[in-house]
């Protein structure tokens, strides 16, 4: 019960990693606001856990569009009064093309989730947590925060401004007691990477990404949450401004 009575706002929580981080907090004893653009998958996991006796509310949100993410921001303080954690995690892939072949609006739709959703959260959630005293904000960045990731000009861009602002926002509010982190996950398994379709798609692919990690495997989506889990709690209380990877040494 390390989170009781702690109120923590998760954006892209209805699906992978968001997912299961905001299952793991509730079973900490955590308040969760479980936020997404998919209202159905929303719903269906507040109702997954609060049938188990947690307490959590959905609340749809485009990262993408401020005036959502101000509104989901004052509907969280509304609702439960504070919010101690906030964990930024929306995300989206993108096309997979070279830099030379790739869309231009894919290129700007990539950007306007990954990276402004990523500032639009920071913008919404830091006067709140001024006004409190304290606060920790979780972003998830990526390996491609850390690392070229060829085909991928728009998420190694995106990925890689998260971890600047992550850093950026760190300094800034730390005077403050507001911690800001970032974790950085190596391929983990969920519906945005799934080694099944992409094998289907490119045999012999997804044996070539695991040949590059370390570790030799994919990352488990509850490796990330435990991450996340460690960086919100006091254990890591002198932990900010980190890109933290979660990569079986890929990035070693
Ligand atoms: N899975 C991986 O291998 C991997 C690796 C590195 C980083 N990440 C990052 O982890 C985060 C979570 O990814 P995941 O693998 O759980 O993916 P996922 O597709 O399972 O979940 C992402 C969730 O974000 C929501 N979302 C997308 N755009 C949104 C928007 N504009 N506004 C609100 N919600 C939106 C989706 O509806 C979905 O529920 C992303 O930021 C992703 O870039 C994932």
């Amino acid at each position: 019960m390390e989170f009781k009575n702690k109120v923590v706002l998760i954006t892209g929580a209805a699906s992978g990693i968001g997912k299961a981080a905001a299952i793991a907090f509730v079973k900490e004893g955590a308040k969760v606001l479980v936020s997404d653009r998919n209202s159905n998958a929303g719903e269906a996991t507040v109702t997954e856990i609060t049938s188990q006796g947690g307490t959590a509310a959905f609340l749809q949100a485009d990262v993408a569009v401020f005036a959502e993410v101000e509104q989901l921001v004052q509907q969280t303080v509304d609702r439960y009064g504070k919010i101690d954690i906030a964990i930024n995690n929306a995300g989206i892939a993108g096309h997979s093309a070279k830099t030379a072949d790739y869309p231009i609006d894919d290129f700007e739709k990539v950007m306007q989730v990954n990276t402004a959703g990523v500032f639009y959260g920071m913008k919404a959630q830091l006067p709140q947590m001024v006004k409190q005293g304290k606060g920790v904000i979780i972003n998830t960045a990526s390996i491609a925060g850390l690392k070229g990731l060829p085909n991928s000009i728009a998420y190694t861009a995106s990925k890689h401004a998260v971890v600047g602002m992550t850093k950026t926002t760190a300094m800034e509010y730390g005077k403050q007691n507001i911690r800001v982190n970032a974790i950085c996950p190596v391929f983990t398994v969920t519906p945005l990477f799934n080694p099944d379709t992409i094998e289907k798609m490119a045999p012999g692919i997804p044996e070539k990404l695991k040949a590059n990690v370390p570790m030799k495997r994919f990352a488990e989506v509850q490796e990330q949450v435990d991450a996340m889990l460690w960086l919100a709690s006091d254990k890591a209380s002198f932990v900010t401004g980190v890109a933290f990877p979660v990569d079986g040494g890929l990035t070693a």
